[in-house]
């Protein structure tokens, strides 16, 4: 593997390996703390962060590597001269062993990919993909439960949720995933990305009300409204607020999930409940960046795969 750019790229069995790197590194990351020795990363980041881009860097430097970070790439002097992504790409690939982007534009990541001689890593690409936030949200569930045959409600914006859509490509590579997708009718799920689920043989069931999501669901994936991304028509909407009082119905094992950050979508009362996992997810985030950093750096630099 030599960029990680979409979670359609990876394999059941390539993420098998990355979760037991990760969990290695969860229980005896001191054995990892040289990894990244003499190694130099990138984070480029046209799009504000606060997890992703820290925990990229904690990771690195909880390898042993060395940082060079923007992060306000877009304000920067090449981006507002004028430069392309694609000539930024092409002097940075001169500085660092590894590059980390996130930018506002879908396809940015794979453009990127296509020029760069060294790894790029997808942090987040306009309403598009996440592809790492799938895997430590996929991380955090398997900590829990086995996937295969699990029932999910993904709900928020399903529409520019770019976790959403990387999250649902991974789930496609278990077995009889049954998902809930819950939204206001104009932050409902793309079509495209409901072919592609159904293709894969996941069972997608719209729902506009939250009662139509069954008590016995094992997680519950709450998101963020992407208030930055919707056009005039979309802003306004009502939005769900899961709470106390409406998540009683749910089962002892129904897990709260949510990438965060949040607004007021997940109410902090539910904060101190055993099944609210986003704090878990949050911090799983390094080691699942470590294992991914670990294996590119192995595959790319080490065998040439
Ligand atoms: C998400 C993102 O940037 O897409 N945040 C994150 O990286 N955890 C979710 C969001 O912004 O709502």
């Amino acid at each position: 593997m030599k960029d990680f750019v979409s979670t359609k790229d990876i394999s059941r069995v390539e993420l098998e390996e990355l979760f037991a790197i990760a969990k290695d590194i969860k229980k005896n990351g001191c054995e990892f703390k040289e990894a990244l020795k003499g190694f130099i990363v990138a984070t480029l980041f046209y799009e504000p962060s606060t997890r992703t881009r820290l925990s990229f860097e904690s990771a690195v430097l909880r390898l042993g590597g060395s940082l060079i970070s923007t992060e306000n790439a877009k304000e920067n002097a090449s981006a507002k001269k004028g430069e392309s992504l694609e000539d930024t790409i092409k002097i940075i690939e001169g500085y660092a062993d590894m590059i980390i982007l996130r930018h506002n534009e879908n396809d940015s990541s794979l453009r990127a990919s296509k020029v760069s001689k060294v790894p790029i890593i997808n942090a987040g690409a306009g309403g598009g993909e996440h592809p790492t936030q799938a895997l430590l949200d996929v991380f955090t569930m398997q900590e829990k439960k086995n996937i295969d045959g699990i029932k999910i409600a993904i709900m928020g914006d399903l529409k520019y949720g770019r976790t959403v859509h990387s999250l649902l490509n991974l789930l496609s590579l278990y077995k009889n995933i049954v998902v809930y997708g819950f939204a206001v009718k104009s932050l409902e799920l793309p079509k495209n990305y409901k072919d592609i689920l159904i293709s894969k043989g996941i069972t997608y069931i719209e729902c506009h009300e939250f009662d139509e999501i069954p008590n016995n669901v094992d997680f519950i994936y709450q998101t963020r409204v992407q208030e930055e991304r919707l056009e005039e028509k979309e802003k306004h909407l009502s939005k769900f607020i899961l709470n106390k009082d409406n998540f009683s119905r749910f089962s002892d094992s129904t897990y709260i999930l949510h990438p965060l950050p949040r607004v007021d979508e997940i109410s902090t009362d539910l904060d101190g409940d055993k099944r609210a996992l986003y704090f878990t997810q949050a911090h799983n985030g390094v080691y699942i960046r470590q294992a991914l950093m670990y294996k590119i750096k192995k595959d790319f630099y080490e065998n040439n795969i």
